[in-house]
């Protein structure tokens, strides 16, 4: 039988490849009986071409067109128990568990926090980026991360809708009032670009007075190219870099002399500076690493920006559509807050009409629709 296997080499090939299919369908059978054993095992969506590649594609083809919730519905509804919020697939040997079931989302953001992570793949890809911040960190290093810019987003610090209220007014300004059309997504990503540096740096890049800001461009590259990335997987060592090098230089070329200048500084009179900025407070924590205050400033302007512009897009958007609201939203604010006064932290919280209209905007436009966490198996030291 061995001397059959060794002089053909068909029969060869034709035995590795059955010793290598015998040892996947091993593999895969004693890992759906260990997962058994954890609790239960989701439904299945099926899949129509080997690996499923079907899926990957539709994967690929529903973010490249902006409708990734029908990447979710589809699964959902192809699921075999279709009142489960909750549904796997694989793609190759790989399984994705997509879930709706907020009992899991609570296990993997809380209850067991530390069974998930971004993985190394994910740092790979964003780490010229976001360096070791905050969103791209797993355990001790997010631990350190979170630490260190914790205290920025204490209540007391709500002083500093002094700076935001100063951008405020300048999107005002520009939303005319008179009736006339205003793309209000392009204002709102300025406002949330100049509030936020102004906030982190100390100082705006002002792109509402100058929307060519050579800096709000370079951002917008360096965002598009990792939205590329996050689409292409390995494959996107493919993907032509220099445009991205180049945004991105010129990211740290701008941001650098604000590190610099906290550094040159002597630690006491750092502490003691009535209006820190973000960066200035963190490098009052006493680090002295560059690259640490860098990150965690990058990785902040990440966070706040386009959530905050989007959401805001939309409550426009819907708030010009329904007249009604935006009436009952106005009164409200009026009663509380009057024409002229800043609104304090205490104002926007006894504001329930708006907290309800801001809630049910992020109900439908939820501008982190969806999140990615690799099981503690998959994670490897996701540091550099
Ligand atoms: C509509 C507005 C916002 C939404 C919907 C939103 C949503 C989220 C979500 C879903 C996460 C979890 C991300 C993950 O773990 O991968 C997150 C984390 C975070 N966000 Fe926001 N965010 C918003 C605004 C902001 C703003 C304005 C800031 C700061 C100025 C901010 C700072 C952060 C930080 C620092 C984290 C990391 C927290 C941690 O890992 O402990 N976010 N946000």
């Amino acid at each position: 039988m061995l001397k059959i296997i060794f002089e053909n080499p068909w029969v060869s090939l034709a035995s590795v490849f059955g010793v290598f299919t015998c040892y996947l369908l091993l593999n895969s059978y004693r890992e759906r009986i260990h997962i058994q054993r954890l609790g239960s095992l989701p439904p299945r969506a099926p899949f129509y071409l080997p690996f499923g590649l079907d899926i990957a594609f539709r994967g690929l083809y529903t973010t490249y067109k902006h409708e990734d919730l029908n990447l979710w519905t589809w699964l959902f509804s192809h699921s075999p128990n279709k009142s489960s919020p909750t549904v796997e697939t694989y793609i190759g040997r790989q399984r994705f568990i997509f879930t709706a079931d907020p009992e899991n989302i609570k296990a993997i953001l809380a209850t067991q926090f530390q069974d998930y992570g971004k993985g190394k793949s994910f740092h790979e890809d964003w780490k010229h980026f976001l360096g070791d911040g905050i969103f791209n960190s797993d355990h001790e290093n997010w631990h350190a991360s979170r630490q260190l810019i914790r205290p920025q987003f204490v209540k007391e610090r709500m002083r500093d809708l002094d700076i935001f209220e100063k951008h405020v007014q300048s999107v005002i300004v520009r939303l005319g009032g008179q009736g006339q059309e205003v793309d209000v997504a392009a204002l709102f990503y300025r406002y949330t670009l100049d509030g936020a540096t102004d906030y982190l740096l100390g100082q705006s890049v002002d792109s509402q007075d100058n929307p060519q800001t050579d800096f709000a461009e370079s951002f917008n590259e360096v965002q598009r190219f990792q939205s590329q990335v996050a689409r292409v997987g390995p494959l996107n060592v493919l993907l032509p870099r220099n445009s991205f090098w180049r945004a991105l230089k010129r990211i740290n070329t701008f941001v650098e002399p604000y590190v610099e200048q906290a550094l040159r500084m002597n630690l006491q009179d750092l502490k003691q500076l009535s209006n820190q900025s973000f960066l200035q407070a963190v490098a009052a924590t006493g680090t002295r690493d560059r690259k640490v205050i860098r990150d965690q400033c990058v990785n902040i302007l990440l966070a706040g920006r386009d959530t905050t512009a989007g959401t805001l897009s939309f409550l426009f958007m819907e708030l010009s559509k329904h007249p009604e609201m935006m009436a009952k939203l106005r009164k409200e604010i009026l009663e509380k807050v009057g024409n002229f006064k800043r609104p304090s932290y205490e104002d926007l919280k006894s504001m329930p009409y708006l907290k309800n209209v801001m809630n049910e905007v992020l109900r439908l436009y939820p501008s982190v629709p969806f999140n990615v966490s690799l099981q503690r198996e998959d994670l490897s030291s996701s540091q550099s």
